[in-house]
């Protein structure tokens, strides 16, 4: 092959984005340089989520427009990972409706991704290989990261909790802990290379458990203690949180840990206690409200955001206006909000009184209406603020506008030389908007 370059597409939530980022360390340790351009790269890999709106289409739209790259150019490498490649189902489709695809593996798979490549071209033979679930964690693999200053590290993998509605148990298989010992390892190592801030991944990090070779164990505010003492590390945030697991432990964090900021993100799905016993959620709208209360009581200061489901199975007008009441109660710093979808192979699939769509949509938008609403008014109330902003890169608002977030996640735009990107800053909140703040440099 004339060129060895990749291009990587990215579909979902940050657990793909991190593994977008082994793929192309890997390949960059073989040779490859990364493509801008997807149709031009010579290596195109596809990383698929099962959980956003109309994953299935898009992602068959998507091998329909590399249908006619592998036809100009055969040599083109097509690979296929990510979640939609454990359903089988889907493996299927793929196999009988796009057979020129060259590679698909699985979330378990990453590691072998090199192999699996070089298998394809000395044997000029399709390559599947998708293990149903995870065994051993595998250590040490390389990362070529999106940002300079901020990077993303895995701490759990899968998830235990079954919600009804969802398919990550089934495609990232059962909940596995890294050993706190090589995760303080990994972020040493980024703080060496001049990463300031972290963000420890996991579906439900608070339920994180890891175990030494000594036998000893770790909780997850143990584990945040420990990043505290990375020297070079000054923030640390996590995602995504299941209340259920939110213990006065971890919400304690968020008074002590210095360099913990103040943000978290914890979805609460449903207002409805009903709906949320029909989604295996495990805790009731109050319960929900009290561990908000507890954490504002631990850091004032702290924006929330969340994720909502609407139309979910058997949710009545009654019940969906719950969800907006909890939202009004709760004040959101920001939501993402889902239109509910089945997805086959879990249990709501086979609940009965599916929502039609035209009563979904009716649903979702009061819903964002009152989101949008809570947080305009949150980030209008940041208005004179001076806060503390990791300077990301520049902003597509306009020519000397950087952007950064603040301490609690929100994105905020001002005027500054693009020598400061990667630098901690003072900005002064000069107007809050729905999605984002602007700001000046302050002293
Ligand atoms: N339908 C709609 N939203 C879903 N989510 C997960 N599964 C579904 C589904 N079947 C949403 C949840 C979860 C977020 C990542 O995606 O709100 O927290
Ligand atoms: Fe899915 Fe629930 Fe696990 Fe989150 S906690 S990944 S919604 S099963």
């Amino acid at each position: 092959m004339a060129s060895r370059t990749f291009h990587i597409q990215t579909f979902g939530c940050q657990m793909n984005e991190r593994d977008s980022e082994t793929l192309a360390g890997m390949l960059t340790e073989m040779g490859y340089s990364e493509e801008p351009a997807r149709d031009e790269a010579s290596i195109i890999i596809i990383n698929t989520c099962s959980v956003r709106e109309h994953a299935d289409e898009r992602f068959f739209g998507t091998l329909g427009q590399l249908k006619r790259v592998k036809a100009k150019r055969p040599d083109t490498l097509v690979c296929l990972c990510g979640c939609m490649m454990q359903q089988q189902h889907i493996i299927d489709r793929v196999k009988t409706k796009f057979p020129w695809v060259d590679v698909i593996f699985g979330t378990h798979n990453i590691h072998n991704f090199p192999k699996l490549i070089k298998a394809v071209a000395e044997q000029k033979e399709h390559q599947v290989e998708v293990f149903p679930d995870g065994g051993e964690i595998v250590e040490g693999l390389p990362s070529k990261r999106k940002f300079r200053h901020k990077a993303f590290v895995n701490i759990t993998f899968g998830c235990n909790n079954f919600c009804t509605y969802c398919i990550v148990p089934y495609t990232r298989g059962r909940e596995r802990s890294r050993k706190a010992s090589d995760i303080i390892a990994e972020i040493k190592k980024l703080a060496a290379d001049g990463v300031k801030e972290v963000t420890l991944l996991g579906q439900n990090v608070n339920s994180y458990k890891g175990e030494e070779a000594d036998g000893s164990i770790c909780d997850f505010p143990d584990l945040l203690r420990m990043v505290e003492g990375v020297d070079g590390i000054e923030r640390i945030r996590f995602m995504t949180s299941h209340p259920k697991d939110l213990s006065p432990k971890l919400i304690n964090e968020f008074k002590e840990n210095k360099k913990l900021c103040g943000h978290i993100h914890l979805p609460f799905q449903a207002g409805s206690d009903d709906v949320l016993k029909r989604m295996n959620r495990r805790y009731t709208s109050e319960q929900y409200l009290s561990l908000l209360e507890s954490l504002r009581e631990a850091r004032p200061d702290i924006a929330v955001s969340t994720d909502i489901i609407v139309g979910f199975p058997g949710e009545t007008e009654e019940d969906f206006e719950k969800t907006l009441e909890l939202c009004e109660k709760a004040k959101f710093d920001s939501a993402f909000t889902f239109i509910y979808s089945v997805r086959k192979g879990t249990p709501a699939e086979k609940y009965e009184d599916q929502i039609p769509e035209d009563v979904k949509h009716e649903r979702f938008g009061r819903l964002v209406d009152v989101i949008n609403r809570s947080a305009a008014e949150k980030n209008a109330a940041m208005k004179g603020k001076v806060c503390l902003v990791l300077v990301e890169g520049k902003s597509k608002n306009g020519e000397g506008i950087m952007q950064g977030r603040t301490d609690g996640f929100k994105l905020v735009d001002f005027p500054a030389d693009e020598s400061l990107e990667g630098e901690i800053v003072k900005v002064e909140i000069t107007e809050g908007k729905t999605f984002s703040l602007r700001g000046r440099l302050s002293e």
